[in-house]
This record gives structure tokens, C-alpha cells and sequence, in this order.
């Protein structure tokens, strides 16, 4: 979710985990380690909500989720170029770091390098 549109108390009772929160026992999520490995990210400013939305998105795409590009919305999608830039299109990076965060991505996905 994106906290600046979410109400305060539209989470009343709920677990909220933010970019804060992810890492365990000291070691980073293996999202926050992908973007570690590959660099995806220069001021920092947009890396806190990639790597949050990666997550979620991530999460969506393994229970097999079809996004505004899935060409075929009752088969498993594929983690295509275009699915990745469309699942993720709601985080913009304003210093381009994309070259980085797209390997990124596919590392946490647990794609081969
Ligand atoms: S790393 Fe600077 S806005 Fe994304």
C-alpha cells in the first residue's frame, strides 16, 4: 500500500511491516540483499517503496496474479520485461537507477543471474 494515500486508522488492527521493518535478525530481506548485489539504487530516495512494492509484487506474480500486460489473464505470467515495468510502474526513480533495479528484481524473483 502507499502509506502517503493510506489513512492512519484504516490500519487499525492491522500488522504493518515497512521498508524499516524487513530485515531479520540483522540480515537483509532478500529483496533489500538483491538490491545490495546489483546496486539498484543511487540518492536512495525511491529505494525504501521499490523495495517494499517489489515484494508485494513479487508476492502477486507467485500466486500467479495477471497485471495490465499479461496477455493471457487465466495463464501464469511470465516475468517479462514489459510485466516487470508494468507491475512496478508505480514507483518512479527519478535518478534512472532502472538498469540495476531490473536485475535486481529478477535476482529476489530467484531468477538465474
Ligand atoms: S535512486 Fe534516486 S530516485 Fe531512485
Amino acid at each position: 500500500m502507499l502509506s502517503c494515500l493510506t489513512l492512519a486508522v484504516s490500519c487499525d488492527g492491522a500488522e504493518v511491516t515497512t521498508a524499516a521493518g524487513l530485515a531479520v535478525d540483522g540480515q537483509p530481506h532478500p529483496v533489500q540483499q538483491a538490491f545490495l548485489d546489483h546496486d539498484a539504487f543511487q540518492c536512495g530516495y525511491c529505494t525504501p517503496g521499490q523495495i517494499c512494492s517489489a515484494i508485494g509484487m513479487l508476492d502477486e506474480f507467485g500466486n500467479g496474479w495477471p497485471s495490465h500486460v499479461s496477455p493471457d489473464l487465466t495463464a501464469n505470467p511470465e516475468l517479462t520485461d514489459m510485466e516487470l515495468a508494468e507491475r512496478m510502474s508505480g514507483n518512479l526513480c527519478r535518478c534512472g537507477a532502472y538498469a540495476n533495479i531490473v536485475p535486481a528484481l529478477r535476482q529476489a524473483a530467484g531468477e538465474a543471474p
